[in-house]
């Protein structure tokens, strides 16, 4: 549960995930994606796209993120901020990047993306990845 006490300023984690797309390393799609996470605990972990030559093994802005903060010890995260500026308009995270961040997630965790003008999409994790019925497995 999110501790709804706690206001979280998704304007500030945004500009982090703007930030970070400027590390995005993004060769061959030129499409830069970064990311920005706030564990429960109050810290932030942002990641960008860093694709390979070998397509496939390329990987997401949002699981950069996530797996930076998963290996230093955070293990829920109550916001996620994605800034995709090749795109005017807001790209959603992808189905593979949902899926493993629901995992680290809360269903009502916050959730926004935008691209390059000034359109965001507010959301929340379990709008963005409904009907996950393995969310009770992990517990
Ligand atoms: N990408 C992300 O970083 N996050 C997403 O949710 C969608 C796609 C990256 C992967 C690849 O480097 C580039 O965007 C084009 O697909």
């Amino acid at each position: 549960m999110i501790d709804k006490k706690k206001q979280v300023n998704m304007d500030e984690l945004f500009q982090k995930a703007i930030d970070s797309a400027e590390s995005a390393y993004a060769p061959y799609s030129k499409f830069r994606v970064g990311a920005a996470l706030l564990s429960e605990d109050g810290r932030v972990f942002t990641g960008c796209n860093v694709e390979n030559r070998s397509y496939g093994l390329t990987i997401c802005a949002e699981r950069t993120a996530l797996f930076k903060g998963v290996s230093e010890g955070a293990k829920c995260f109550v916001a996620l901020a994605v800034s995709t500026p090749d795109s005017e308009k807001p790209v959603a995270p992808c189905g593979a990047c949902r899926q493993v961040i629901s995992e680290f997630m809360p269903p009502e965790a916050q959730v926004r993306f935008g691209g390059s003008s000034s359109e965001r999409v507010d959301t929340t994790i379990d709008k963005l990845y409904p009907f996950d019925s393995l969310h009770d497995l992990a517990k």
